[in-house]
């Protein structure tokens, strides 16, 4: 078979050594051709494509990034299109698609296999918040970038008896957060799924600077402080009705030393967690899923993805992983909230 294979979406660690284990698996277990499309749907909607053969893939899967490029494109827009697609498809002989990609990524590639094309997603998101997979490749290396990136803060924090923010990534779940800051020991963690009050925040500070700790808080970006707290908290404003600069950890520092009186400090770990060399546990993890994907190809499972269920990978129709979030348990929050402050 000719198999197409493209990334979609924000990066995630991981990409390459999917690929690496999709294509060496079908070439030499298998008989199969790859062709690689560029930057996402929009290289398969500009029929861009990149060389993808054994000699590609060598060494790739310590590499960060992707070796395909990856964008936002939606595949429907612009030039896009069932019709534009099936004919890129023809024009490179090929018999099914192997796409990469997050909640946008596999929606598209639904409505796409609804329509007759032959498709099989691979799950991607740093933030792990896909239903339908135990774990999502590059959420462990986000969260060890994380742990690492608190370890230090928690030192200068000490030497300077300073409270210190930590913001990560998370927009709608909580999950980098919950796990970076268990691991790192923080006093407190601050996620979309808790409504957590600015009170709380600074008793649980309070408490571990009373007891001679430097006091470590960690917010996921999608975090939002009940209204009352937040003053001027118009959506995305000022308090000049500015569009605001700096995330929800540069807000909510002058806060927690406003309550407290401990002088407070924020730093933003930003797209630092989605760059660079994988860990071993999510190398293994996207060889796997990439492996997967070639005998669910093999087995003409269209309109599934390959997905972790315990120690097993299985092949879950697009559906399932579709329309709701993984998020943070109750009980996961309330079991991490037992140490805090
Ligand atoms: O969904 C993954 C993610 O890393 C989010 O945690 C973050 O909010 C977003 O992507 C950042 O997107 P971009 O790379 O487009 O700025």
């Amino acid at each position: 078979m000719r198999i197409g294979m493209l990334t979609s979406g924000g990066d995630a660690p991981g990409l390459n050594a999917v690929i690496r284990g999709a294509v060496l698996t079908g070439t030499t277990v298998h008989t199969h051709e790859f062709v690689g499309f560029k930057d996402g749907w929009k290289g398969l909607v500009e029929n861009d494509t990149l060389p993808l053969s054994r000699h590609e893939v060598k060494g790739i899967s310590k590499q960060g990034g992707t070796i395909l490029g990856t964008s936002r494109t939606n595949p429907f827009e612009g030039r896009g299109g069932v019709d534009r697609i099936n004919e890129v498809m023809a024009e490179n002989g090929l018999d099914a698609l192997i796409a990469i990609g997050g909640e946008g990524t596999l929606a598209a590639a639904k409505r796409l296999t609804d329509a007759g094309v032959k498709i099989v997603g691979v799950p991607k998101t740093v933030d792990n918040d896909l239903d339908a997979t135990d774990y999502t490749f590059g959420f462990d290396t986000a969260v060890g970038i994380a742990t690492e990136a608190m370890d230090r803060l928690r030192t200068t924090g000490d030497a300077h008896n300073r409270c210190m923010v930590a913001e990560v990534m998370g927009r709608h779940v909580g999950w980098i957060a919950l796990h970076s800051g268990m691991a790192a020991g923080a006093h407190a963690i601050l996620i979309p799924e808790q409504k957590t009050t600015l009170d709380q925040v600074a008793e649980w500070v309070q408490s571990a600077y009373d007891r001679g700790r430097a006091p470590l808080v960690v917010v996921a970006e999608g975090f939002t402080l009940p209204e009352d707290d937040e003053p001027h908290s118009e959506r995305g404003l000022d308090a000049f009705g500015r569009p605001r600069l700096g995330g929800i950890g540069e807000r909510i520092a002058p806060l927690i030393e406003e309550r407290t009186g401990i002088e407070t400090r924020a730093t933003t770990l930003g797209h630092i967690q989605r760059g660079g060399t994988p860990s071993a546990f999510d190398r293994v993890l996207a060889t796997r899923l990439g492996m997967a994907s070639i005998s669910a190809v093999n087995e003409q499972h269209w309109g599934r993805m390959v997905a972790l269920r315990g120690t097993e990978i299985v092949h879950v129709p697009f559906a399932e992983a579709l329309g709701k979030l993984k998020t943070v348990p109750q009980s996961r929050y309330d079991e991490a909230a037992l140490l805090f402050g």
